[in-house]
């Protein structure tokens, strides 16, 4: 029986490409309210028939530009029942040198460094302690979207993309501790190599020292972050889930 009037709702960011995008179409799939949050205002050519009000434009490198976003999405939950039962963290950014290398720990300018803790570290937790509430009211669930480079180092991903997805995968553990008594479920996803922009140029050396010899689809990642948003985990919290092919043995 259709259910439109008791729809679940996600607010999903950096939906407009990559992992983000699969994202989108997965959940919508299922029925739900997808709000979409990124930079670019919402294409008026995009066959999604939401439209633009369930799209946020917002640059999340700039902290007074999340809290209006925080505001304007609490607005129009409002109207849905001040609910939200999930929020996925997973806009990221890579910068990398001019010639296409990584950014290592002694050349990286500082306000390349501050600028990739604050959309890949402090926009998550800005976003989840604003939408605080509307988590606790659905009993939600967040997912935060870490990367294999948190963990080792990594060819092409440089360095503060590296300790800023390894503090994402911290900060994961410290929130399913602190969100969990609320009835809020906090986990996070591992990508190895995915099919996306992000990758660089060379990537399918890497590819064939993976045990399962392949990129992985956004699909294949979307499908991780439903279940972990779905009544499917319910018991599952303060994990990292590695979507990588085998990469990480
Ligand atoms: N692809 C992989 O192999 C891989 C591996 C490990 C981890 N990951 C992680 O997975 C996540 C998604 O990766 P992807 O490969 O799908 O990335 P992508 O194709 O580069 O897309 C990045 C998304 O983030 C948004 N974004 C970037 N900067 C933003 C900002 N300042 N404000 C708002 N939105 C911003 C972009 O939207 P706009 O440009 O429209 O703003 C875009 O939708 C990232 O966190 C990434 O670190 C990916």
């Amino acid at each position: 029986m259709a259910e439109t009037d008791s729809r679940k709702t996600i607010v999903l960011t950096g939906a407009s490409r990559g992992i983000g995008h699969a994202t989108v179409k997965r959940f919508s799939r299922e029925g739900w309210r997808v709000i979409t949050c990124s930079r670019q205002a919402f294409a008026e050519d995009c066959p999604w028939p939401a439209g633009p009000e369930d799209h946020i434009k917002v640059d999340l490198a700039d902290q007074e530009d999340v809290g209006i976003a925080v505001s304007e999405i609490r607005h129009r939950l409002e109207a849905h029942g001040g609910q939200l039962n999930a929020l996925v963290n997973n806009a990221g950014i890579s910068p990398k040198l001019k010639t296409g290398s990584r950014m290592d720990s002694i050349e990286t300018p500082m306000h390349v460094w501050r600028d990739v803790f604050q959309v890949n570290f402090f926009a998550p937790i800005m976003l989840a302690r604003g939408l605080f509430k509307e988590l606790a009211a659905a009993k939600g669930s967040i997912v935060n979207v870490t990367s294999i480079a948190g963990t080792r180092v990594h060819p092409f991903a440089g360095t503060a993309y590296a300790t800023s997805k390894a503090a994402l995968g911290s900060l994961t553990r410290e929130m399913a501790h602190d969100f969990g008594p609320h009835g809020i479920r906090v986990n996070a996803i591992a990508p190895g190599e995915i099919d996306t922009a992000i990758l660089s140029p060379g990537t399918d050396k890497i590819v064939e020292t993976i045990p399962l010899r392949r990129l992985g689809a956004t699909s294949e990642v979307a499908d991780i972050i439903y279940f972990l948003c779905s009544g499917q985990s319910s018991y599952v919290t303060g994990s990292e889930i590695h979507i990588n092919g085998g990469q990480h043995v």
